[in-house]
């Protein structure tokens, strides 16, 4: 069963310079009890869009499209509507973990906070399961870390408070942003481990420059670049037969495949190139590929690509 279907999303910001086509006409579907990774390089409108399903862009960006989150379009929802939906049955575990948490606040509190906000508890029953989303998130001394404030914690723990914070409400679709960034290989290997742990039984969009990590966590990934989905397959397809130059790109820019980086930059996102929007880097590029934007083709069950290749 589809339990989101985002159709032709898209996400805009007006600047002085021009409108910013941050999310550009993405459809995904994402399954119940399903994993999807979202990829792309740095701008590629990632966070954008994860921020775009939960409705936590701020009030200048227009967002377009449907999204259809268990038969209900999430872009029609009022406000209230949206906030008790927001934590409780869809949450975000945020990309910038320092920033996200609240530097005055102790750990246990924030988590304690939102269970009290969504599960309606009392005080002491919050904080106490707030003790249990930390000891379920791996941390020692659970008891102990719940009485310490963000900075007293090392990237790892704060990443795994994220994740305790995160799931505390029991969400049923999770939007996990970069949730290994930053981190050294044995904390990244754990953090792999406890998501892929408490994320069973759920949904979930995991947002990532890694790869690996999503190959590891997910079943299936989709490509983004330049707002656009340019291919989407299962992760073991992806990672073994990508179809997409720009993905093939991409993995050979992985570390462990040599760090070949893909030559050209990242295109305007206010004047994206005609054509497909990866053609002035790619290195098959036709006539064809300059002039005309190329359609989703579907490769096979569950693969498809934007590519002129492929037709
Ligand atoms: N509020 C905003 N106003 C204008 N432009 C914005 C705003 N928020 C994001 N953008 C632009 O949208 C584009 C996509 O940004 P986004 O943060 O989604 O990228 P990302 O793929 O998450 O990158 P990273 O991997 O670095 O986290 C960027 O060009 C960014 O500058
Ligand atoms: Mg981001």
């Amino acid at each position: 069963m589809v339990m989101l279907d985002i159709i032709d999303l898209k996400a805009h910001f007006p600047t002085p310079d021009g409108l910013v086509k941050a999310v550009d006409s993405v459809d995904l579907q994402i399954e119940d009890n399903e994993r999807l990774g979202l990829i792309g390089e740095t701008g590629s409108g990632k966070t954008v869009l994860g921020m775009s399903i939960i409705r936590l862009l701020p009030p200048s960006a227009i967002v377009e499209g449907r999204m259809i989150y268990k038969g209900r379009d999430l872009l029609r929802l009022t406000e209230e509507e949206m906030r008790r939906l927001r934590g409780k049955e869809i949450a975000m575990i945020l990309q910038n973990p320092t920033t996200s948490l609240n530097p005055v606040l102790k750990i246990g509190d924030q988590i304690a906070e939102v269970i009290s906000l969504h599960l309606g508890l009392g005080k002491r029953e919050a904080k106490a399961r707030a003790v249990q989303m930390l000891e379920a998130a791996m941390i020692p001394e659970a008891e102990r870390r719940a009485e310490q404030y963000p900075h007293e914690l090392s990237g790892g723990m704060k990443e795994r408070v994220m994740i305790a914070m995160g799931l505390a409400s029991h969400p049923s679709f999770v939007i996990a942003d970069e949730p290994t960034k930053g981190l050294d290989a044995r904390t990244k290997a754990e953090i792999i481990s406890l998501i892929q742990d408490m994320t069973s039984g759920r949904s979930m969009l995991m947002i990532t420059h890694d790869l690996a990590a999503a190959g590891e966590i997910c079943d299936r990934i989709a490509v983004l670049y330049a707002g656009e989905i340019l291919e989407e397959a299962g992760a073991e397809t992806i990672l073994s037969d990508p179809q997409h130059p720009y993905t093939q790109g991409f993995i050979r820019s992985l570390p462990s495949q040599g760090l070949h980086p893909i030559s050209g930059s990242s295109p305007s996102l206010i004047d994206p190139p005609s054509g497909c929007r990866f053609h002035p880097r790619c290195p098959y590029v036709m006539e064809i590929c300059k002039r005309e934007h190329p359609q989703m083709i579907r490769l096979e069950r569950g693969h498809s690509s934007r590519c002129y290749l492929c037709h």
